[in-house]
């Protein structure tokens, strides 16, 4: 039996802004029946305080960067949790990352700050008598644990640390003279640690102190080495290569399944479709037509290539395709949306976020959008492959690894299960655009897609496997 404490800002279905609460969510059952034993520190927002009631306070801080806290072991959703009570930091609503006026909460570095102490905390000093064997932390909100064990510990019994890139786009990076207050160690503010362009950067702090550094596709982890998709750590990531690794996400198949969906009337083979497409076009006032209904859920930034979408989307519109979108995120997007629906009867757009109405978007689709910039793994695109939407996708980081790309020589071998574009441009996204039509157009062709892209697995067998194993390589030392 491995006891692993993972620590993230998130975890699904308590609190989600994106596919790191999913995975996050996923990990402890995915990994049980491995002999692994994973409880999930999370921070005390309302939103996981409402879910995850009661519980026995198994660790007390009499000041906590600035307050009082606990920490509280409870079992909510099914997982083994290990909430920080720390109302200064974490209660107070709205977002869980911004505030009213949509800027980062000033105070971001001490939240996490304090997320990654609490677990380094509980790493050495146990929670009611429960002591990891390691502490996996999850992209820059976890990233000072290892600074935290370091000073907490003496040296020699403090478990390994295993970081999980999910997005390298974020760094947690704060100015330099905040060293006191977040309890750092003054003299480990060097390049060799957490020191970033005279900044203190969290996320260095976790690519350095590491004993494996993981993110979520083997093409992201490759990538991450490159000054196009580093994000200006691709030095530190490539010192690190020898301990860097790449493990697609999987999916919840009880979650993700067409079969058992009560979203959705039940269908079993993809001619189940029909009926999920037609209540989607209804609820997105989409009227009939021959061509694929393509569909997105996204968060809407510049990493998701929305802006493409926009600039592509004339090529579908022209062979009788339509665009039914739910995403919500940067204003200048929203409106530009909404203002491609009110001018196309083909384009539909509801702006928000909506857990149910993803579930019958994904299921009425013929085709869904996935043209990222760039996607450390990506959750929808598996999704659509699991209830036959076919994914069109940008050949980048997890969506190079998950879709097989229609071409003749996969088609002939009956093993494509979607289209893939490169390089990410509007035009290259535009013609894939046409080439789905033409797939679409083909009702052979197309039944062959649906029908690999339900078969391919999806699910987290193979990457619970290997984060099993990445737990027991960093045991061994
Ligand atoms: P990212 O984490 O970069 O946002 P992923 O594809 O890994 O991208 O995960 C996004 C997750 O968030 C998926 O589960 C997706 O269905 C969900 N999601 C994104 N936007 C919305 C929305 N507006 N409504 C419902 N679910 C959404
Ligand atoms: C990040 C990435 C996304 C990935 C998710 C879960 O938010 O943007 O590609 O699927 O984390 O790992």
């Amino acid at each position: 039996m491995t006891r692993v404490l993972s620590v993230a800002s998130e975890c699904a279905p308590l609190v989600k802004t994106g596919g790191l609460a999913d995975v996050v969510g996923a990990l402890p059952a995915a990994l049980a029946p491995l002999g692994v034993e994973m409880r999930t520190l999370l921070p005390g927002y309302p939103a996981v305080t409402a879910k995850a009631k009661g519980g026995k306070v198994v660790v007390r801080f009499d000041d906590l960067f600035g307050g009082k806290a606990t920490v509280k072991a409870v079992t909510a959703a099914g997982l083994e949790l290990l909430v920080l009570d720390a109302p200064h930091l974490f209660d107070r609503p709205g977002s869980i990352y911004l505030n009213d006026e949509g800027l980062d909460w000033s105070d971001n570095p001490e939240r996490f700050a304090a997320l990654s102490y609490a677990a380094a905390f509980i790493a050495i000093n146990g929670a009611d008598g429960w002591k990891p064997d390691v502490v996996h932390g999850h992209d820059w909100q976890a990233g000072f644990v290892p600074e935290y064990l370091h000073g907490l510990s003496d040296g020699e019994s403090d478990p390994p640390f295993v970081f999980t890139i999910h997005n390298i786009a974020f760094h947690g990076t704060t100015s330099g003279d905040r060293l006191e207050t977040l309890k750092l160690d003054g003299w480990r503010f060097t390049a060799n640690h957490y020191e970033f362009w005279g900044q203190i950067c969290a996320i260095k702090a976790g690519l350095t102190g590491a004993a494996k550094i993981n993110t979520v596709s083997q093409t992201y982890a490759e990538e991450l080495m490159t000054p196009q998709f580093g994000m200006g750590m691709e030095g530190v990531l490539q010192a690190r290569k020898t301990d860097l690794t790449g493990i697609v996400n999987g999916i919840d198949l009880d979650v993700w399944n067409p079969e058992t969906d009560s979203e959705i009337a039940r269908y079993k083979t993809a001619k189940g479709k029909v009926k999920a497409k037609k209540a989607l076009r209804a609820e997105f006032g989409l009227p009939d037509s021959d061509g694929p209904l393509c569909v997105l859920v996204s968060r809407l930034t510049s990493q998701k290539g929305i802006d493409l979408l926009i600039d592509a989307l004339p090529n579908l519109l022209s062979r009788g395709g339509q665009l039914a979108l739910l995403g919500s995120g940067d204003t200048d997007l929203e409106v530009a949306l909404l203002e491609l629906a009110s001018k196309h009867d083909g384009v539909g757009v509801k702006i928000g976020y909506d857990e149910a109405l993803s579930h019958r978007i994904i299921a009425g689709g013929d085709a869904i959008l996935v043209p990222s910039r760039f996607e450390p793994c990506g959750l929808t695109q598996l999704y659509g492959l699991r209830y036959g939407t076919v994914p069109v996708v940008a050949l980048t980081g997890g969506l190079a690894d998950t879709v097989i790309n229609a071409n003749p020589a996969a088609m002939a071998m009956d093993a494509a299960t979607g289209v893939q574009f490169s390089p990410v441009t509007a035009d290259a996204f535009g013609n894939a655009l046409l080439r789905l039509c033409d797939l679409f157009e083909e009702p052979n062709a197309w039944a062959k897609l649906q029908r690999n892209a339900m078969k391919q697995p999806v699910g987290w067998e193979t990457s619970a496997a290997a984060y099993s194993d990445l737990y027991a390589q960093v045991l061994k030392g």
